[in-house]
C-alpha cells in the first residue's frame, strides 16, 4: 500500500545513500529486513562515529587535563573540540557553557540539585508540564519535596498542544523555574519555547528545556530561543550512549554551586576548604566519557556532511505519509495530533494491547515501543494506559512505513 505524499519538496535527500552510512540498518530480524522505527528511544550510529571511537581508544586512550604526556595531550584536545562542536552546533556563545554529563537525565539532575537547591526554597514553586517525560519531573519533585516547594503542571489539550492560555496564570512570584520538553517523546509535539520564555523571563523566571527529543528533528539555537539551560543526549543524535549535555548560561553557571565533588572540579583541596575549578570543569567531576565526547562530535561532523533543510523537509514529508497510513486504517487512534509536529507516531488499536503490537510487528521484523514511554501522568491525561509509539529518524523511509501499515495488518488479522 502506498500514500499521496505532501507537497514539500525533498529532492536534495538520497536516503538510500544515508542509509549505507548506518551498518545495522542492513540486517535482518527474524529472516526479515530490519525496519527500525524506535529512534525516539535511541538512534542507530553511522560508521563515522563507530570509527571515531574506535580511534579514540585505539590512538588517543590516556585520561585528560591531567597529563603533559603526548596522549594526553592528544585526548584533551580531542575532548574539548568535541566541546566546541556541541557549542557550535547548539549555536551557543561560548563552548564553556558546554557541560558534559551523562544525558538528558543527568543535566536535569545537574541543575535541580545545584540551580534548584540553592534557589528554591519552602513555599516556592516549579512550573513544568503534564507531557515531561519522567527526568524532567522526578528531579523537580524531590526538589520539592526537599524543600517544601509545590511542583505546578501546566495542562495539555486532547491534541497533546501545552495549554499556552494558561500558562502566564500559572506563573506567580514565587515560580523559579520553568521546565519543559522542545518535542514530546510521546507525542512528538514540537512546543513553543520562545513564546515560553519570552512569557517566563518577563518575570524574571529561567526556564530550562529538555531538548532529548529536538536536536535530531529541529534546528536547534539556544541563543534564539534564549535558554538558560538546554539539555540533551548524545545517543538520541546518532552518538553514543552514556554521553549528553548541559548547556547553561555562563552568568547561571558561574553562580551555581558544584553538582558532584571529585577530581578535576576542583581548584585546589586542603581539609580545611576547597576552591572550585571555572566552568565548565567544575561541573564536570572525574574522568568523563572521553570517547563518548569524541563520537558525539563525530556525529555532530557527520549529521554537517547533510543538507539540514533537506534533512526536515524529507522528516516532514515522511511524517506526513506516516500519519496519512495510519490514520487510514481501521481502529487505529492517533495519540497526539499536535498542529506542530515532528517525528512520532503514537497510537492505539481497538481491542489490542500496545506490547501485543509491538510484539507481532517484531516478528516481522518492525521495530517500535510500547508502554508509557516514560510519561505515565501524560498517559492518563490522555486516557490510555499505554500507546505503540514508532518514531522516525532521517533514514527512514516510505517503503518501511509501508512495510509498518502491512505488519498491523496481520496484528488487526490475528485479533479479528
Ligand atoms: C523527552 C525526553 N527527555 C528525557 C529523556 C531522557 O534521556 P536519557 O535517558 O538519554 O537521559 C528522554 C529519553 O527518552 C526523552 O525522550
Amino acid at each position: 500500500m502506498t500514500f499521496a505524499t505532501s507537497s514539500r519538496p525533498v529532492t536534495a535527500f538520497d536516503v538510500q545513500r544515508v542509509r549505507r552510512d548506518f551498518p545495522i540498518l542492513s540486517q535482518t530480524i527474524h529472516g526479515k529486513p530490519l525496519v527500525y522505527l524506535d529512534n525516539a528511544a535511541t538512534t542507530q550510529k553511522p560508521q563515522a562515529v563507530i570509527d571515531a571511537m574506535v580511534r579514540s581508544y585505539a590512538e588517543d586512550n590516556a585520561n585528560i587535563h591531567r597529563g603533559v604526556h603526548l596522549l594526553s595531550v592528544r585526548a584533551t584536545q580531542a575532548y574539548e573540540l568535541a566541546r566546541e562542536k556541541v557549542q557550535h552546533f547548539l549555536n551557543a556563545a561560548e563552548s564553556r557553557e558546554i557541560i558534559f554529563v551523562r544525558g538528558t537525565t543527568e543535566a536535569i539532575n545537574l541543575v535541580a540539585a545545584t540551580y534548584g537547591r540553592s534557589h528554591v526554597a519552602k513555599g516556592d514553586e516549579v512550573l513544568i508540564t503534564e507531557m515531561e517525560h519522567h527526568s524532567n519531573i522526578v528531579p523537580w519533585q524531590l526538589l520539592c519535596e526537599e524543600k517544601g516547594a509545590e511542583l505546578k503542571v501546566l495542562p495539555v489539550t486532547d491534541e497533546g498542544e501545552l495549554r499556552m492560555d494558561l500558562f502566564e496564570g500559572l506563573l506567580t512570584d514565587r515560580t523559579r523555574m520553568v521546565a519543559v520538553n522542545h518535542v514530546s517523546n510521546s507525542l512528538g509535539t514540537i512546543n513553543p519555547i520562545k513564546a515560553i520564555v519570552e512569557k517566563a523571563h518577563k518575570r524574571g523566571i529561567p526556564v530550562l528545556v529538555d531538548g532529548a527529543q529536538a536536536v535530531a528533528h529541529i534546528p536547534v539555537d539556544v541563543q534564539a530561543l534564549d535558554a538558560d539551560f538546554y539539555a540533551m543526549s548524545g545517543h538520541k543524535l546518532f552518538g553514543p550512549t552514556g554521553v549528553g549535555v548541559l548547556y547553561g548560561k555562563l552568568p547561571l553557571l558561574e553562580a551555581m554551586p558544584p553538582y558532584q565533588g571529585g577530581g578535576d572540579m576542583i581548584s585546589a583541596v586542603t581539609f580545611r576548604k576547597t576552591t572550585y575549578n571555572a566552568v565548565p570543569n567544575k561541573f564536570e567531576a572525574g574522568t568523563p566519557n572521553i570517547a563518548g565526547a569524541v563520537g558525539l562530535g563525530a556525529a555532530i561532523d557527520y549529521l554537517r556532511t547533510l543538507d539540514s533543510a533537506s534533512v526536515h523537509a524529507y522528516e516532514d514529508d515522511l511524517l506526513a505519509y506516516g500519519t496519512k497510513a495510519l490514520t487510514s486504517l481501521p481502529g487505529i487512534r492517533l495519540i497526539g495530533t499536535a498542529a506542530q509536529k515532528t517525528s512520532v507516531l503514537s497510537f492505539v488499536m481497538e481491542n489490542v494491547h500496545p506490547h501485543d503490537i509491538g510484539t507481532i510487528l517484531d516478528q516481522e521484523g518492525v521495530a517500535i515501543r510500547t508502554g508509557h514511554h516514560c510519561t505515565q501522568p501524560l498517559m492518563e491525561r490522555m486516557r490510555v494506559p499505554a500507546t505503540a509509539r514508532a518514531s522516525l529518524a532521517l533514514y527512514n523511509t516510505k517503503e518501511e512505513i509501508d512495510a509498518l501499515v502491512r505488519a498491523l495488518d496481520k496484528v488487526r488479522d490475528i485479533f479479528d
